[in-house]
């Protein structure tokens, strides 16, 4: 079984995610940024990993490779990092958007974490007119720090048993 770990950082975080997920599975597997993935040929499962960002999304070179059509059908679970708490009640929302975005793939797990929001991103978005924008950029404090330990050890786990369940 060979699988593919791919992701889009701006920050940094969804890497560190994508690192632990690298280390918690076995077999033939490969590390790449999205942008140096050309096709998923030869893969049996491939790991998506994006921050959500704008417009509470997919980053945008995440969304756009999901719907590209060769990537239709294709096994792929979907990693995310995402400003907000955990405890945020629109969160939900935006993971079930990441989800629709992966609508054409066989969504075969998702797992996500917080991932510190950058002091810039934060004070731009305590200027925000959306009131939701102001609410979610308050809770930065409770990411300062993550992913932390915890979190990557939770993703190399999730990981292992996304690949042990396909192997099965
Ligand atoms: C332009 C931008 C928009 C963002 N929008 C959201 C958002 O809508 N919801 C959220 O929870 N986090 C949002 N974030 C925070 C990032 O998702 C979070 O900090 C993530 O862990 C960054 O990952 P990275 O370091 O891999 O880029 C945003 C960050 C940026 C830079």
């Amino acid at each position: 079984m060979r699988t593919l770990v791919t992701y889009v950082t701006r920050t940094g975080h969804t890497r560190k995610v994508a690192e632990a997920i690298f280390d918690g599975i076995t077999g033939d597997k490969e590390l790449k940024e999205l942008a140096d993935v050309d096709s998923l040929d030869g893969y049996d499962l491939t790991f998506v990993g994006f921050p959500i960002e704008e417009r509470f999304s997919p980053a945008e070179p995440a969304a756009t490779f999901l719907r590209r059509p060769e990537v239709a059908g294709r096994p792929v679970a979907l990693f995310i990092t995402h400003g907000a708490s955990d405890d945020l009640p629109e969160l939900r929302v935006w993971l079930n958007t990441c989800a629709a975005a992966a609508s054409q793939v066989e969504l075969v797990g998702v797992f996500h974490c917080q991932g510190e929001l950058s002091e810039q991103m934060t004070q731009k978005m305590l200027l925000s007119k959306d009131e939701r924008v102001v609410a979610w950029a308050r809770t930065r404090e409770s990411g300062i720090g993550q992913p932390d330990a915890t979190s990557l050890q939770r993703a190399r786990r999730w990981a292992s048993e996304t690949v042990g369940a396909r192997r099965s």
